[in-house]
């Protein structure tokens, strides 16, 4: 693979500042898909790209995009957590949005190689990796609306803290009762950027009232609930942990599957199903709604404290994180930092 380094290198920025996707490391990878093939991957200094500005994407928002994350303990060992179910989840995307697949072992491998050069920029410390972002766009320079000829894949890298500013702290979320994210038949099952266009006014209406993100209901009823922004969603009702089902509207999230297999190998009761919000109120008033969690790479096990609601706030568990809550953070962050052992075959070391 050809490799142009940087003459410039940037300097790190200090771990406590690192917040989510502020800084980028000193090299990209791009592929670009032109006359029916994927042309050799290449990695390249991070730079900007010039685009005519007819490019299709600016337009029409044919793109789809992953993260996933990769870690770094004391000893300089690296690893990446189910990598390789980023990129199938991605050839989905694909195929829902008329892009062409990726060959996954040449993506994989361009990634490793991407990752051992900048290893220097994954910060070791607790809560800290590197999140990955590889995103495919279309970049045909033409008006018309129709499926591209012509893509760009790119992988971008930033050294990250924690998702929330509020850390690991309990976050509260509105139910949207107005706006949906996702019919049936829609895109929500695949990451593409229109799902996250189309949320920024609910996002931006919930923070101004005080919460941090919104819990989205599904789009024919307005009765079950789905997911929220970027995490999925977990409710532990008298010891069942219960999460929505994937009926085609949901992004299947890979913390989700991670969650739903961690419980099941420890025996703890988990459904997939689905969860209405009449169920969410009568567990609050009779006090079987015990926690509520999101999953999701960025956030990865984030306890919620309040779910607000036709303007009533209900406070799930006094607004404290949840023993099963805390339980799957301690898990699942130990199994991906390598403080645990990997019964399930996740976690992927590369050097
Ligand atoms: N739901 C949405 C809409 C997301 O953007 C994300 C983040 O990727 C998730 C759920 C969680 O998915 P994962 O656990 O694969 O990161
Ligand atoms: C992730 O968790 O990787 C996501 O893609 C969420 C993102 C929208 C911040």
């Amino acid at each position: 693979m050809k490799i142009t380094k940087t003459t410039m290198p940037k300097s790190k920025p200090p771990v406590d500042k690192l917040g989510f996707g502020k800084y980028f490391t000193d090299h990209m990878l791009i592929m670009d898909f032109e006359d029916g093939k994927w042309k050799e991957p290449e990695i390249v200094p991070y730079a900007p790209f010039a685009m005519d500005p007819s490019t299709s994407i600016l337009h029409y928002g044919q793109g789809i995009f992953e993260g996933l994350k990769a870690y770094k303990n004391k000893e300089g060992k690296i690893t990446l957590f189910r990598a390789l179910d980023n990129f199938k989840r991605m050839n989905n995307g694909c195929a829902r949005m008329c892009m062409p697949k990726l060959d996954i072992d040449v993506v994989y491998n361009a990634l490793v190689e991407l990752i051992l050069l900048e290893k220097d920029w994954i910060p070791t410390d607790p809560g800290t990796s590197l999140y990955i972002r590889p995103t495919l766009i279309a970049t045909d320079t033409q008006l018309g609306v129709s499926s591209g000829t012509k893509y760009r894949f790119f992988i971008i890298l930033s050294p990250v803290g924690s998702y929330y500013s509020t850390g690991l702290k309990p976050t509260k979320i509105l139910i949207e009762d107005k706006y949906v994210r996702a019919p049936l038949g829609g895109t929500g099952e695949v990451k593409c950027m229109g799902n996250y266009a189309a949320s920024l006014l609910s996002g931006d209406i919930a923070k101004k009232k005080g919460y941090s993100q919104v819990l989205w209901m599904d789009s024919n009823e307005h009765k079950y609930v789905e997911e929220v922004g970027a995490m999925n969603m977990f409710f532990v009702f008298d010891g069942v942990v219960k999460t929505p089902a994937l009926v085609g509207s949901i992004l299947p999230g890979i913390t989700r599957d991670s969650v739903i297999k961690i419980l099941k190998s420890e025996n703890i009761p988990i459904e997939e199903t689905r969860i209405s919000i009449d169920d969410i109120k009568k567990g609050f008033e009779n006090g079987t709604l015990n926690e509520a969690f999101g999953t999701g790479t960025a956030a990865v096990v984030s306890p919620v404290g309040v779910l607000g609601f036709n303007g009533k706030d209900f406070e799930i568990n006094s607004g404290k994180m949840g023993k099963i809550t805390e339980y799957l953070y301690d898990r699942l962050t130990g199994i991906q930092v390598g403080r645990y052992p990997d019964p399930f075959g996740w976690v992927i070391p590369i050097n």
